[in-house]
């Protein structure tokens, strides 16, 4: 039996998906235990529990793995990085305590103490909590991960199809390597079984500019925008209107940065194969049809 954290989220879903087709039992921990399970009775959801430890290290008993994805994207509604930190350590503790033999973590490329990015600076902080936590472990680090619950490159698609404009930040040239999160899936779940202590990237095999990411999208779903450059300050400020309208956060500044910054590449070789100008090519009719929304997802799902 194994473990994966959020496997009615994003991807987590595609961890689950993975084991299931090895065989494997699998127990999930979530904040919306109740939410609708797409797995059915192959799989049970316990909640997370960070207040009661002991609940917590119950529904880990027994597991092989754990394969954790818990982390909050931005602060919000009492959650911030502090926070997921220390719930962080709980969920360690009590993997320790049950008897996990592995963790597989998924944290995210370029992550560093020294980031004064606060996500990448507290997904760096998680990956030492880990390697304290006295479990065989490995981490999987994605660059930007797309499929078909994605958020961002649905958002970009959604604003092309809504939008005659499109605001580019910045010059636009600075890069992503998209993977497929299926890929990224297979890759977690392999290192379930390999030599503990590695920390691997999950890179896939294309590197666009981002404008060429959103030129690419316009062109496969058959929309021709206007793209204006914009001043990151600028661009900002539009996301926080247009969330306003929308009841969402589109783009932190923090996140703007850390894809100026180039941190959702790797200088590591491409280790997926699925090309994400493939997988466009097959979504194309649906990719963007409807906004995908963090807040809604998280902090209001059942009206989403
Ligand atoms: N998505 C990407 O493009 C990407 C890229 C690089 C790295 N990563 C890393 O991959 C991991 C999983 O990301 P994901 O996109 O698959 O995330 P996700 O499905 O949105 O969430 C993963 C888990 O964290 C919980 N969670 C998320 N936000 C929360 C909040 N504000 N308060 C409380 N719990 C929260 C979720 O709860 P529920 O079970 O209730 O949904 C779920 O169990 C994260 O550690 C992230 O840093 C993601």
């Amino acid at each position: 039996m194994d473990v994966v954290t959020g496997a009615f989220g994003y991807i987590g879903k595609y961890i689950t998906k993975a084991l299931l087709e090895r065989g494997r039992d699998v127990r999930t921990i979530t904040t919306h235990p109740t939410k609708p399970n797409s797995f059915g009775t192959a799989v049970k959801a316990f909640s997370y529990n960070f207040n009661n430890p002991d609940q917590l290290t119950r529904t880990l008993d027994g597991a092989e793995s754990l394969y954790n994805t818990y982390w909050v994207r931005f602060p919000f509604d009492g959650q911030t990085y502090e926070s997921a930190l220390a719930n962080t350590q709980t969920l360690f503790q009590c993997a320790k305590r049950a008897g996990v033999k592995r963790i597989v973590h998924i944290g995210v490329t370029q992550a560093s103490v020294n980031s004064d990015l606060p996500y990448y600076s507290g997904k760096a902080l998680q990956e030492s909590i880990l390697s304290e936590s006295g479990i065989p472990f490995s981490i999987v680090r994605p660059t930007l991960v797309f499929g078909q619950e994605d958020i961002l490159v649905n958002n970009i698609a959604w604003l092309i199809r809504t939008s005659p404009i499109f605001p580019i930040f910045g010059s636009g040239l600075y890069r992503v390597q998209p993977v497929f999160v299926e890929d990224l899936a297979e890759i977690a779940v392999h290192q379930s079984t390999s030599s503990p202590g590695a920390i691997v990237d999950a890179i896939g095999p294309e590197t666009f500019t981002f404008q060429e990411l959103v030129t690419l999208i316009a062109d496969k779903i058959g929309k021709k925008p206007r793209i204006v450059k914009v001043p990151p300050a600028v661009g900002i400020l539009c996301g926080q209107i247009l969330g306003l309208f929308l009841s969402d956060i589109l783009l932190t500044r923090n996140e703007l940065k850390g894809l100026m910054d180039e941190l959702l590449t790797s200088r590591e070789l491409p280790n997926a194969t699925t090309k994400f100008s493939d997988w466009l090519e097959k979504n194309k009719s649906t990719v963007g049809s409807r906004y995908s929304s963090e807040i809604a997802r998280h902090f209001r799902w059942s009206a989403s």
